[in-house]
């Protein structure tokens, strides 16, 4: 497959493929604990070239560092300098960057499907990959988010996996819950207010369940996965008070206490502190948010490693 849009296209051995390579790429020295990545010039002469028509500090510059750790070159487009200002197609644009060639293309998108559209522009000599899509999919957030979880529970079997927030708007949400069924999770769940759930109930399918009440939705969990308020995706019916959040919704150490003692706490980022996390959770021990983000450049060497020919 020459493209990376979203995990439902990844078959079950494709994603551990990619889980897999990622170790390749991730040192860790047992004694100091200190992360290093697996340098090598394997993709000397290759282009990646980011295009984020949204902000964005993790994916940008995890894929960044991925290729260069890979000996890629990367050029960083400027879509606020660009062409696009001018009245340029998304068409127009693909068939541009096309006539120069990349090797990868890393698109970031407010609109669901632009990643698809693009890579049916620009065919199958460049490697679209997905660096999330609206409300649609976020798929290397999904592997490195399943890659963390496994590091630190070794087997998704029989884990209890609860997703607290704006499932509503969350790609990271929608590519989670996919991965961790086709991993064949079972014990999915989320706690989230009517608002911040896509409609209708089983949207997910048999395997998540639903709760509205906090406490009861996170108890005996495994994993506790936390979602910001995505503000700039909502309509302003739907706009929550940010406190009224917390005090329902907000992940404390208070509220952590009936999760399992051992419970891990993911959070895909940005955090906003004292709304949807407080801190205290955020900077504690059981809380892997930065291990994500470390994780996250092994998994983009991972897939620009498989993707790019
Ligand atoms: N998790 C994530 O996609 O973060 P960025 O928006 O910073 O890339």
């Amino acid at each position: 497959m020459p493209h990376l849009l979203d995990i439902e296209k990844l078959s079950q051995q494709e994603i551990l493929n990619i889980l897999t390579k990622a170790d390749e790429f991730i040192i860790r020295d047992p004694q100091t604990n200190k992360v290093s990545y697996k340098k090598s010039d394997s993709l000397k002469n290759k282009n990646v070239y980011n295009l984020f028509f949204e902000p964005s500090t993790r994916t940008r510059v995890s894929f960044e560092a991925a290729a260069k750790n890979l000996g890629a070159s990367v050029i960083n487009i400027d879509v606020a300098n660009s062409s696009v200002k001018k009245g340029e197609s998304l068409k127009d644009t693909s068939l541009t960057l096309k006539a120069m060639h990349p090797d990868a293309l890393i698109i970031r998108h407010s609109e669901n499907g632009v990643p698809e559209f693009i890579s049916e522009v620009i065919g199958e000599n460049t490697a679209v990959i997905n660096g999330g899509d609206g409300i649609n999919a976020h798929p290397t957030q999904a592997l490195l988010d399943v890659y963390t979880i496994l590091k630190h529970k070794k087997s998704l079997d029989n884990l209890k996996i609860t997703i607290i927030g704006d499932v509503l708007h969350s790609r990271v949400a929608r590519s989670l819950i996919a991965i961790l069924k086709k991993l064949n999770c079972k014990d999915i769940h989320i706690v989230a207010p009517e608002i911040l759930l896509p409609a209708p109930a089983n949207y997910f399918g048999k395997e998540v369940r639903i709760h509205k009440d906090l406490k009861s939705g996170i108890a005996k969990s495994d994993v506790v996965v936390c979602l910001r308020l995505q503000r700039e995706r909502m309509q302003h019916a739907l706009i929550l008070d940010d406190k009224d959040f917390f005090i329902k919704y907000g992940l404390t150490m208070e509220i952590l206490q009936h999760a399992k003692p051992d419970a891990i706490v993911l959070h895909p980022g940005p955090i906003n502190r004292n709304i949807e996390i407080s801190s205290e959770v955020a900077d504690s021990s059981q809380a892997v948010i930065l291990e994500q983000v470390t994780n996250g450049v092994a998994i983009r060497m991972a897939v620009l490693s498989l993707f790019i020919k």
